[in-house]
Formats: structure tokens, sequence, C-alpha cells
């Protein structure tokens, strides 16, 4: 049964990964809803892609979220990646200390003897507040860093759950929803076509810079994400994808 369920796993990978066009399916197994292993699987299969797109001296953007929690407090290097440098994907303050970006790509950094930079603005700015703090020198510069990054790794949720996590305005949730709004991904919601219905300014990672970065690699599993994931997928700028059986089930039955 061990190695039935491992050949099912890879040509479910396969199945995916051809469907968007991507460069690599990890799928580890189990649900990540119910199962801590498989939350813990899923982050260390996200550091092994991670540390294999590395190289020496690489600027990698990093996103908040539970997930991306389970990467960090994982990920090691035998020898210092003393070049590379951990920065957050936008500003932090959107979710509780442990799973904001600028704790997360500190965590990398420390574990592996690498560089890290911090953003402390709010992930969410309204337009006055977005002016004048890209007038700050110190700002500016560090997002000029974030946006030229060559590894971007991300989680997805599910627009609902995100917007309520976020404390997004009731006006606000329901325009998304009516734009039918499905998952959430680096600040910005997408309908199950992949298309954005809505974003929140920020001074960190904006669509542009996604679509122009070399590595893209996207890692969430539980049944629960499975049509968000996809939603992402369709968007289009993902190059890896890291998630697992449950997951990776709801996907295929909806491709
Ligand atoms: O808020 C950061 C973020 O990466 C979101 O973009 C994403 O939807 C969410 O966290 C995923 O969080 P979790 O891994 O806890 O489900």
């Amino acid at each position: 049964p061990f190695y039935k369920a491992m050949f099912g796993l890879s040509e479910l990978e396969e199945k995916i990964r051809r469907h968007f066009g991507l460069q690599q399916v990890v799928i580890v197994p189990g649900d990540a809803d119910e199962s801590p292993v498989t939350r813990r699987e899923l982050g260390k299969a996200g550091c092994s892609v991670l540390r294999k797109a590395m190289g020496n001296n690489d600027v990698v953007a990093v996103t908040g979220g539970t997930t991306l929690a389970q990467v960090a407090n994982q990920l090691t290097s035998q020898t210092p990646l003393k070049g590379n440098l951990f920065v957050p994907a936008r500003g932090g303050l959107g979710e509780s200390l442990d799973y904001q970006a600028n704790t997360i790509a500190s965590t990398m950094a420390k574990r592996t003897g690498a560089q890290y930079r911090m953003l402390h603005v709010p992930d969410h700015l309204g337009e006055e507040a977005y002016t004048s703090l890209m007038q700050e020198p110190n700002v500016r510069e560090i997002v000029e860093v974030i946006r030229k990054a060559r590894i971007v790794i991300h989680g997805i949720g599910d627009a609902m759950v995100m917007a309520r996590r976020r404390r997004v305005d009731d006006t606000v949730v329901e325009a998304m929803t009516a734009e039918g709004a499905l998952a959430e991904s680096f600040g910005y919601y997408f309908d199950r076509n992949g298309a954005v219905v809505h974003k929140m300014l920020t001074a960190g990672l904006r669509l542009e810079d996604i679509m122009g970065t070399e590595v893209v690699i996207a890692i969430a599993g539980g049944r629960s994400k499975g049509e968000a994931i996809a939603a992402v997928m369709r968007f289009g700028h993902d190059d890896v994808l890291v998630t697992d059986e449950s997951a990776a089930l709801e996907i295929a039955a909806i491709i």
C-alpha cells in the first residue's frame, strides 16, 4: 500500500503540474486541515524546494501565515547562507506576531546564517499613508530591495477566511463576494478563474513585481484550500506548488 500511495501521488503531481504549466509540483500525504504531521511535512517539503532554488546571493521575499511559519521553523543549511537576504514580501503588521512576514524572514535568516531586513509598516495602507511612507528614504530603500527579489515564497488562503483574519470592512467584503472572490495571496484577492477582484495598497511586492520574479513558490495545503489554490494557479505566475494530498485531490477534481 505504501508504494501504491507513492505512485498515486506522483501521478497527481504530474497531472496538476501539466494542467497549470508549472515547473514542479510536490504533494505530501495527508490533510493539513486535520493533521499536525501533514502541516509539518508540508513545511519540510517547502524547505527543500526553497533550498534548491537558492543560490549564493539571492534576495528571497516571504509572506506571512502559519504555513510559512512551518517552513521557517524547519529551515536549515549545513553551511551558512551568508550572501542571501530574506525580506518580508509585504508590510507585516496585519497578522499576529508569530505569523508576520517580518518574523518569518528573520527566523529563516537566523536558522540558515543568512541576512535579513524588515519592513516596519502596516500591510494595509491608505493612499495618503502610502504616499508619505514611500517618501521615507529608509522605507523606500527596503521596498526597492523587496520588489527586486529573485525568489518569492508565498502562502495561499481562502478569501473569506483571510478577509476576516485581516478585519477587512464589511462593505469591502460584500463587494469582493459579489465579484466572486475565492482566494487570497500576497494581499490580492482572486476569483475562480484567477482574475484579481480586489487588492490592498501595499508598500511591498505588487502584482507586476511577482510577474517579473524568476522563481515563485506557492505553498498551501488542506482540503479547504483546494479551490483557492487552483484559482491562484490559474492566475498563472507560480513556478512551483507545494501542497498536500487532500488539497491536490480537490484541485484534480475541478481541473
Ligand atoms: O497573510 C499572509 C498570507 O500568506 C496570505 O497571503 C495567505 O492567504 C495566508 O497568509 C495563508 O495563511 P495560512 O498559511 O496560515 O493559512
